[in-house]
């Protein structure tokens, strides 16, 4: 099966579980922009959302659904979205599309975090994937090299800026054994906005499409 194939098997997924009067948050992603379009058909079920993007928001405004601050909704219940790369403990690597904070904040402010893959972003160990970093920029070479020290290869993501205004740092390399220590040793760097780990607040659910069914870890 094609991989967006599998994407579009487990989005519909999650679409059969939403029920009447959902205040949903919403991630970004090719993954979540197929969710999104599968949405359009529930849409009389969703109250409202809440987005973790700007491009996210675009497409959700487009589709006609009704997209409200943060600060309005307050907790969310069920929050979804996709993943660079996901373990067995459900955490995750995010920030390949470079929402990561804004995303990081809503997981953080929803009662049920819904993640979304195909399976070849299923890792035993989180770490292939280049970790994102959003950082501002005045502090960049000086947390490249703290990266460097934890024996990361950092690389600016080029002619990037994020939706808060701030820089990406991709981290080649790491071997990340311990999420929940790297993500805090990471976020402790001053300068660093947040980092792409999610292994604090990992995700609830995690399923994961392998073409032909869907599995729920
Ligand atoms: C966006 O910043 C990311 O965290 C995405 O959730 C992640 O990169 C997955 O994106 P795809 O669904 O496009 O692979």
């Amino acid at each position: 099966m094609h991989q967006n194939d599998k994407k579009f098997q487990v989005a519909q997924n999650v679409i059969e579980m939403i029920e009447s009067g959902t205040l949903l948050g919403v991630g970004s992603g090719s993954t979540v922009n197929i969710f999104i379009e599968l949405l359009v058909q529930i849409k009389s079920k969703i109250d409202a959302c809440v987005s973790s993007s700007e491009m996210t928001t675009k497409l959700l405004k487009s589709k006609g659904f009704n997209v409200i601050e943060l600060r309005e909704a307050g907790k969310i219940p069920l929050y979804v979205d996709g993943a660079d790369e996901a373990n067995a403990h459900r955490q995750l690597i995010k920030g390949g599309g470079g929402a990561l904070t804004r995303e990081k904040i809503l997981a953080d402010s929803s009662d049920k975090f819904t993640c979304i893959i195909d399976d070849s972003k299923y890792v035993k160990m989180l770490g292939k994937f280049p970790l994102p970093i959003e950082v501002i920029s005045i502090a960049q070479s000086k947390i490249a090299l703290e990266m460097i020290k934890l024996g990361g290869r950092p690389v600016l993501r080029e002619n990037f800026i994020t939706d808060n205004g701030n820089v990406i740092l991709d981290v080649h390399d790491l071997k990340i054994e311990q999420p929940i220590d790297m993500e805090k040793k990471i976020n402790n760097i001053p300068g660093v906005v947040t980092n792409g780990l999610f292994s604090i607040r990992p995700a609830d659910k995690l399923l994961i499409s392998d073409g032909n069914k869907v599995i729920d870890i």
